[in-house]
């Protein structure tokens, strides 16, 4: 607890970055991973082959840009770090250690970024305004060889849908929904739009299940989304094993990877 509490107070991140939650995810993140470590070895050795094959499409190895780098757990960065020129880590949260890590070679840059502007929109949105601007940053600089976005995309939706719904109550739950969806929609455009080959390791189901078993609740993230492309790989990543989230009550994700261009 103190652990957290001072990894809090000492890490560099925006203030509207802390006022939405983000900086207690991350070190939420970091606490559950302590606590799961053996359930989500798999999951996380899968992530790192699955972007190191990826590679296999890269013509040039300048710029290694990665959407969602976290706390590293699932980024093979010193194998990164040796193969591009640079290696550009994107998130809206880098915790010290990431930072240190980072600063182990002289290649790897943390980027604080939203990659769906929506905190930079906090003052404009409105009911009535919920649109967002396409993103666009990084898509004309030409050394970008390639691309991940790393178990980022299900969680893109969550924290501005509880910032809305505290901010608009009135809001309904359909309408966020929907808005969720547009903006995974969105993140996928984007990286479909880079010239360079792009690896998307993203949740496309998650399963919550009680004490025998039973599904409790089910999200369907692929058919929402309409992802149908074939997959270069599936598994399950037990994120929250039984007893993390409540007694009895456990949480599987289906994972997969896509490549994107
Ligand atoms: C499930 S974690 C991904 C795991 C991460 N690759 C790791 O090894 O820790 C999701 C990450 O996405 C980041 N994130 C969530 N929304 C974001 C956004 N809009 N822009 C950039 N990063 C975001 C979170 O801060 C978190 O680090």
């Amino acid at each position: 607890m103190l652990t957290e509490w001072l990894t809090y107070l000492t890490t560099d991140c925006s203030t509207q970055a802390r006022r939405l939650g983000y900086l207690r995810e991350s070190i939420g993140i970091r606490s559950r991973y302590r606590r799961c470590k053996p359930a989500w070895q798999a999951h996380l050795e899968n992530s790192r082959s699955a972007l190191l094959d990826s590679l296999h499409a890269c013509h040039s190895f300048r710029t290694a840009l990665v959407f969602g780098s976290g706390l590293l757990l699932d980024i093979p960065l010193a194998d990164l770090a040796k193969r591009f020129e640079n290696v550009w880590l994107v998130d809206i949260v880098h915790l010290p250690e990431v930072r240190r890590a980072a600063r182990r070679y002289a290649n790897v840059r943390c980027i604080s970024l939203d990659v769906t502007g929506f905190l930079d929109r906090l003052d404009a949105i409105s009911v009535n305004n919920l649109d967002l601007p396409t993103p666009t940053i990084f898509l004309a600089d030409q050394a970008v060889d390639w691309v991940a976005s790393v178990n980022l995309l299900s969680q893109l939706p969550l924290l501005p849908q509880d910032w809305l719904r505290k901010s608009f109550p009135e809001i309904n739950e359909a309408v966020l929904e929907e808005w969720g969806t547009r903006l995974m929609r969105q993140h996928l455009d984007y990286l479909a739009a880079f010239a360079a080959p792009a690896c998307l390791i993203a949740d496309m189901e998650q399963t919550t299940y009680g004490q025998d078993g039973d599904v409790v609740e089910q999200a369907d993230f692929a058919a929402k989304l309409g992802l149908v492309q074939q997959t270069l790989a599936q598994w399950r990543w037990d994120i929250a094993p039984p007893g993390e989230i409540a007694p009895g009550i456990g949480r599987f994700h289906q994972v997969a990877v896509f490549t994107v261009n």
